[in-house]
């Protein structure tokens, strides 16, 4: 369906082709909800741009869209304000056209996109570590780009660039075979970072067992079949560490979508010799580098990208250029977004692009996102970690935040069968987690604090999933069947309804917003924005004891479509709505 803002853009461009000539039809409207109700409910913020282009007066300017702008059927009256600002005031029959088109709407007004196939690098922890908090967050933040790109009708193929090759699988195989622990009936490990911790130790004091760790690499990168077999029991083993967190969190990744850097193993020659085929190689001390245009040192000295180490070795780099010839030649990408901390962008990422441009594996119509977020910290501000300083265990994390969900749950609502109460402690306490990284601006750092993720008030998940028990509740109080209610007439009247129907009017920019920016802390704000107006409207209006029949109905109605929006928003942000809390 078209919404709001498409129409008023078309209707802006041929305002501005019929007043100014068809050169200045595709110039930007600048339109905006107005936020008070003063200033209209939209005003376009063009007169200013476009007066100094064909050398008018703004208002002057404005005044002759105004005149050439044909909006009858949308708006009830047009005004030029201060220097040359169009407030537009929406007709309440087309408010209430809009409303009952969302309500008949399944996708909410969000049309799909032209499809392109997007391939999302994220979560990518290592292999015989434990995944830390900066994988939580590409965790959270990747599947909730995930979702929001596939609804918007996108090809998204999930990549989980597990870090399962290194030089480090020397020792680990080598302690872990010390151990017996291939041969023992259980092959768990409690503590991947343990384990680590263990074998560097080894490494570090015994030479015979860094001798054979050593040799131990070289049997790996030859394929020795044992040693083959041994890795590949460390890294399901991982795995099923992995799949652990990915189950509490309740994340789209699954086995599947895996795709680690042993991976591009055998494609590793390849890139550095194409490299070179296409004059792009250089040699310096003995290893093979790339140079990425634009990129400098300190010393002002190009500064560049080693493929391969002068023994032989390739790099984290050399497996990213292979990876990503792979995404867009095999898997066909027309966008590649890597989620990963911010620190990987400060060169790795506009390194790797920049690589892949002026070597032509990227063309210019493909696009290449890095999506960088900041640190998680505890409320000292310092990097999170437990008490004693170690890394948290993720899996540890997420039971606390469901516990501390379920003693809250309980103190609020006693009244809850025993049956659903774990259920919606899931929901509350991963949502929690979940929403107080995804509503910060994910590049800056954020903290971590139980409280404030918790609270029913503010813009957090309890709040928001609160508001949908609201849009419920009503309906159980009143006997009514949402479903029923959808067909029925939406008439907006109180001030505090219409506020409301502009906000649901603008999902659709709020989600698209989304898919072009990857922030999604933008629907974040959307949706708690949309919840405090539901508030005030529930307050405001009636609805049960709503004047009449037809109000009552057209009031339930908006309860049933707030509803729908936020139980939709929260599951684009991988958040599940209960019923009842
Ligand atoms: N394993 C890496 C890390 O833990 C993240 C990998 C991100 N993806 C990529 N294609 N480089 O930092």
């Amino acid at each position: 369906m078209p919404d709001v803002n498409q129409i008023l853009n078309e209707r802006f461009a041929s305002a501005f082709e019929k007043a100014l000539g068809s050169e200045h039809a595709n110039a930007d409207p600048i339109l905006r909800p107005s936020g008070n109700p003063k200033f209209g409910d939209y005003q376009s913020n063009c007169a200013m741009g476009l007066a100094k282009k064909v050398g008018q007066k703004p208002r002057d300017l404005a005044q002759q869209v105004v005149d050439a702008i044909e909006l009858d059927d949308v708006c009830s009256k047009l005004e030029i304000a201060g220097p040359g600002f169009i407030n537009l005031h929406l007709r309440e029959s087309f408010l209430n056209d809009q409303m009952n088109a969302l309500a008949a709407d399944d996708r909410l007004g969000v049309d799909a996109a032209d499809p392109q196939t997007v391939v999302i690098d994220y979560s990518s922890p290592n292999v015989a570590k434990e995944m830390h908090v900066g994988h939580l967050r590409s965790t959270i933040i990747g599947d909730a780009i995930a979702r929001v790109l596939s609804f918007l009708g996108h090809n998204v193929i999930r990549q989980n660039h597990l870090g399962d090759w290194g030089t480090q699988f020397g020792m680990l195989i080598e302690y872990l075979n010390d151990s017996g622990w291939d041969q023992s009936v259980d092959h768990s490990i409690s503590d991947l970072d343990q384990l680590y911790r263990d074998a560097r130790a080894r490494f570090n004091s015994e030479d015979e067992f860094a001798e054979r760790s050593r040799k131990r690499v070289v049997a790996l990168q030859g394929g020795d079949v044992e040693t083959i077999r041994l890795w590949q029991m460390l890294i399901e083993e991982s795995q099923r560490h992995f799949g652990e967190v990915y189950l509490k969190l309740g994340v789209l990744l699954v086995d599947e979508d895996v795709c680690g850097e042993s991976f591009y193993n055998d494609m590793l020659p390849a890139v550095v010799d194409d490299l070179d085929a296409a004059g792009q190689l250089k040699t310096s001390d003995g290893a093979a580098v790339v140079y990425p245009e634009g990129f400098f040192d300190q010393d002002k000295n190009p500064l560049g990208m080693i493929v391969r180490k002068s023994d032989g070795g390739y790099l984290y780099a050399t497996t990213d250029l292979a990876a990503a010839r792979h995404r867009i030649n095999n898997l066909g990408a027309g966008r590649v977004v890597y989620v990963t901390d911010a620190r990987q962008g400060q060169h790795h990422f506009p390194q790797l692009f920049q690589a892949l441009r002026q070597v032509g594996w990227a063309p210019d119509a493909v696009a290449l996102d890095h999506v960088p977020f900041g640190m998680v910290c505890g409320k000292d501000g310092k990097p999170f970690a437990t008490r004693e300083g170690k890394t948290v265990k993720l899996t540890e994390l997420i039971d606390e935040a469901v516990e501390r969900a379920g003693t809250i749950i309980e103190q609020k609502n006693p009244e809850l069968p025993e049956s659903d109460r774990a259920d919606i402690a899931n929901a509350i306490g991963v949502g929690a987690m979940k929403y107080a990284d995804l509503s910060s601006d994910r590049i800056k750092n954020y903290v971590f604090d139980w409280e404030r993720m918790l609270s029913f008030d503010g813009n957090t998940a309890p709040y928001l999933q609160n508001a949908y028990v609201r849009t419920r509740g009503i309906f159980r109080r009143g006997e009514f069947d949402p479903n029923e209610v959808r067909s029925k007439p939406i008439m907006i009247d109180e001030p505090a309804e219409k506020m409301l129907a502009l906000k649901l009017m603008q999902y659709a920019d709020a989600v698209r917003l989304v898919g072009e920016t990857l922030e999604p802390h933008k629907l974040c704000n959307y949706l708690y924005e949309l919840a405090s107006l539901f508030h005030s409207f529930f307050e405001n209006c009636p609805v049960l004891k709503a004047g009449s029949d037809e109000l009552r109905d057209s009031r339930l109605a908006l309860c049933e479509l707030v509803g729908r929006t936020l139980r939709h928003g929260l599951g684009l942000l991988g958040i599940k709505a209960v019923g009842r809390m």
